[in-house]
């Protein structure tokens, strides 16, 4: 694989990438009981849609709101009625579990003196307690929110605003993702992206290609020098 260089900083997706969003769902698996896995994908299918769907409205609220309009929807669908259930699964968002790799991961880039960030949908609240919760915080120079430009990904004055505050060029950004569209974007909008295709997903026929692709993010010191 062809490597990265004049790389100035390691950006990344938080939720699916960072983050196992399928954990909140996981830590309640018993509770749902046989719908558990569709009720997962089904939130998650929501949460971005509807993140997508309100961009094209003009119609902003926060990923706190989002995630829990998506969590209805498929609680809904999946005929739960289950308002404490409900709570303990939005909660089990504050404290999602991060993938086996990501902390040694991190302590490495950030040990060659790369500038390291996420760069999220999620609200400051929500990413800041994952990033507490998961032990991430020494590892990390920022952690950046679509909050502060009051559109999700993959508009471009997000991707913007990882450039302004890090102060580097697009070029000079080494991006994560595991969800490809957002992969997509990230390289449409001119940073390198390494899309970390962690479940063997098909590649989006989408403007924007990938610098390369990786199964885990274990492979990233390895591509970044
Ligand atoms: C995020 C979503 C895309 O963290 O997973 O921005």
């Amino acid at each position: 694989m062809q490597k990265l260089t004049g790389i100035k900083a390691c950006v990344f997706d938080a939720y699916g990438t960072l983050f196992d969003v399928h954990s909140a769902v996981g830590k309640h698996r018993q509770r749902i009981g046989a719908k558990a896995d569709q009720l997962s994908m089904l939130w998650r299918t929501k949460q971005l849609e509807y993140t997508w769907l309100r961009s094209l409205m003009g119609a902003y609220v926060e990923f706190w709101q989002v995630t829990q309009d998506g969590l209805d929807y498929a609680m809904a669908t999946c005929s739960i009625d289950d308002t404490a259930l409900r709570t303990d699964l939005m909660n089990a968002y504050l404290e999602l579990d991060c993938y086996t790799e990501v902390k040694d991961t991190l302590a490495m880039l950030k040990h060659r003196g790369l500038k390291m960030a996420i760069l999220s949908n999620g609200s400051p609240r929500m990413l800041a307690a994952a990033v507490e919760s998961s032990g991430l915080g020494e590892y990390l120079d920022d952690t950046l929110s679509v909050d502060d430009v009051g559109i999700y990904k993959p508009d471009a004055r997000v991707y913007q605003l990882a450039c302004e505050r890090l102060n580097v060029k697009p070029a000079e950004i080494s991006f994560q993702s595991s969800n490809a569209w957002d992969a997509a974007g990230a390289a449409h909008f001119g940073m390198r992206v390494a899309w970390v295709n962690r479940f063997g997903q098909t590649r989006e026929r989408l403007p924007g290609e990938p610098s390369a692709e990786l199964k885990t993010l274990a492979e990233l010191p390895g591509l970044v020098i």
